[in-house]
């Protein structure tokens, strides 16, 4: 038996009459699937816990995922084999703690409230790929790390070092967190996974036929930034924020790597060596996508591919073929030389980073 535990928030005000009605309709339903369980309304939350056959519980979680009346579900708990029930006589018993006024309750709500909260928090630290693994209903630390193909995606800042050397922490703050919102965004738009961020550089992976989606994303952040630079205001650093993208693809491990202190999620393997390679060739070529031969191969849009010819990739015994997409905004990088004059103009202008 499998008893699952989630949050969720109401998207708009319900009455109580209307709260009674998911109830009346759970119980009609649950009673049928023999599924038992509470559902705790209070201040615009829920919480529910559901128990049950374990397809039958995960055919539920799904359809109440797709119920427009709540949203930001997270679920809290996974138990498969449930030994026994723990709302044995309850097909569905609805209790609206906004109704009830007892004193010794409060203490109840005021957890219920921080519990919500803290888990706000930990949402905003972890991971898409295992929140949604999560919120599918299984524990990820039970997830078996496997073999699997991906397209890899490193992007980073151009001349970061020299830009965080010469301003201060807030503008460099505030720099880094708009490159992070537009790329994370983009990637996540185009299906993309973003791994981690490493510093000013975001890992991201893409299944092995989403090439297209993968590529269209570089173009959509590159466009977004041109799009920045060109309205930010003279003396914000935004004007000097341009990066460059590495694209491979291969067989990599994906799973649970880590300690007891911190478990990643995550992807390993040479195909992430060679994001990296690529990505900093970027630099040297002038070109702010590079891509290897088996990402270009896996695509099926008309790309305007032009090869750069073999190049060798450090830690790699083979030399490897390389490529960039023709496009303006990927011909615009000539900006390393030019990055680092302006932070430092940037810098005497405006007295910024003294
Ligand atoms: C917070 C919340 C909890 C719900 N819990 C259940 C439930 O336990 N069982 C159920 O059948 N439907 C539940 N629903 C309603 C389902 O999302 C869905 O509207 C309903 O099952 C549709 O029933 P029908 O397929 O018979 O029309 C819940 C909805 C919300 C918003």
């Amino acid at each position: 038996m499998k008893r699952l535990t989630y949050i969720s928030r109401l998207n708009s005000p319900l009455s109580e009459k209307e709260i009674e009605e998911i109830g009346i309709i759970s119980r009609q339903n649950n009673q049928k699937q023999d599924i038992t369980g509470v559902l705790i309304y209070f201040g615009g939350l829920f919480f529910q816990i559901i128990e049950g056959d374990d397809v039958k519980i995960d055919r539920l979680y799904e359809k109440i995922g797709q119920d427009k009346r709540h949203t930001d579900i997270l679920c809290l708990k996974t138990e498969y084999q449930a030994e026994e029930r723990l709302f044995p006589n309850w097909s569905m018993n609805v209790i609206n703690l906004d109704n009830n006024t007892d004193l010794l309750i409060h203490p109840v709500k005021i957890l219920l409230q921080n519990l919500t909260e803290s888990h706000g928090i930990i949402e905003q630290y972890t991971q898409p790929a295992v929140l949604k693994i999560i919120n599918r209903g299984i524990n990820p630390l039970t997830v078996p790390v496997r073999k699997v193909e991906k397209i890899i995606m490193f992007a980073d800042i151009v001349s970061f070092s020299a830009i965080s050397e010469n301003l201060p922490v807030e503008l460099i703050a505030l720099m880094i967190n708009r490159y992070l919102e537009i790329s994370s965004e983009i990637i996540t738009a185009r299906d993309g996974e973003v791994s981690k961020y490493i510093g000013d550089c975001v890992m991201a992976y893409f299944a092995p036929e989403s090439a297209d989606n993968a590529l269209q994303a570089c173009l959509n952040i590159l466009g977004e930034l041109k799009k920045a630079r060109q309205s930010a205001d003279k003396s914000s650093p935004i004007r000097l924020l341009y990066c460059g993208f590495g694209l491979s693809q291969g067989i990599v491990i994906e799973g649970n790597m880590g300690s007891a202190i911190k478990t990643d999620y995550t992807v390993l393997g040479d195909p992430v060596n060679t994001a990296a390679r690529l990505e900093a060739l970027t630099r040297d070529v002038k070109k702010a996508v590079v891509l290897s031969e088996n990402v270009k191969n896996s695509t099926k849009a008309a790309w305007n591919f032009v090869s750069l010819g073999k190049h060798d990739l450090k830690g790699k015994e083979k030399s490897a073929n390389i490529y960039y997409p023709d496009h303006e905004l990927v011909n615009d990088f000539d900006v390393k030389d030019r990055i680092i004059q302006e932070v430092k103009s940037l810098r005497k202008e405006t007295g910024i980073g003294r």
